[in-house]
């Protein structure tokens, strides 16, 4: 007869490549594995790369961090070396991109959907800099391909779906981001129980019917130091083990 485990996860806003703070929050908390809400810093081009031999907890056994792409993570690298699959891609050992639309299923049946992708809030600046910059949004073309499921049961994303209720602070910001409304449709086809995401460098949760909703401020500051109100510890997905 099989038994159930709940395993610990640890839910990380952006990191922005801020390496040593994550792991420095991962030997903390000792997570059995950390979901991360994009601007990972997955950054190939300004040498920024994880760590060679990924992320470890205070015993030193490996940690999985799976993350999905932010505006601030080179997404066409990614999308290259994802290769138009829907499955997880290994860029460090044991550090995944889970690309737009893809799942991560555990035994027992619990499902996470990753849906990358946002508008920077320096819209203009990064038009300048980067001709490529639609890619980064979420796009009507990227949530064709989502897999055909009935439901899941956790999404992690890097923008906020539009039906999420944004705190004063961010109105000032005038970014439309088109990537919120393909997450609305993504909230109503797939119904999650629970939604995280990053992106707007605030906590804050609220706005959708039937579903706890969390955004993470950042995970690690800019001193290279974890931040409590970006890092969530979930103890709450069943396995069978
Ligand atoms: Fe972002």
């Amino acid at each position: 007869m099989s038994a159930k485990r709940i395993l610990s996860i640890l839910i990380a806003g952006d990191v922005h490549g801020f390496f040593s703070g994550l792991q420095e929050a991962i030997a903390h908390w000792s997570p059995d594995l950390v979901l991360q809400c994009g601007d990972f810093g997955y950054r190939p081009d300004l040498d920024m790369f994880p760590p060679e031999r990924g992320f470890r907890d205070k015993q030193g056994r490996l940690v999985p961090v799976h993350f999905c792409d932010g505006n601030h993570d080179d997404y066409k690298s990614l999308r290259r070396l994802a290769n138009a699959k829907l499955k997880a891609c290994e860029i460090a050992p044991g550090v995944f991109y889970q690309p737009r639309g893809s799942i991560l299923e555990f035994p027992g049946g619990f499902t996470i959907l990753f849906a990358g992708g946002a508008a920077g809030v320096d819209k203009d600046a990064q038009t300048r800099r980067n001709a490529s910059f639609p890619a980064e949004i979420l796009s009507k073309e990227d949530f064709a391909v989502f897999p055909g499921l009935p439901s899941v049961d956790m999404v992690i994303s890097h923008a906020a779906p539009a039906c999420a209720v944004l705190p004063p602070a961010l109105f000032s910001t005038d970014c439309p981001d088109p990537s919120r409304a393909v997450l609305d449709r993504v909230l109503r086809r797939y119904q999650p129980g629970l939604w995280f995401c990053g992106h707007y460098h605030l906590p804050f949760s609220g706005g959708l019917d039937r579903c706890i909703f969390r955004a993470l401020d950042c995970a690690v500051d800019e001193w290279d130091k974890p931040q409590q109100a970006g890092l969530m510890l979930f103890k709450g997905i069943p396995i069978q083990v």
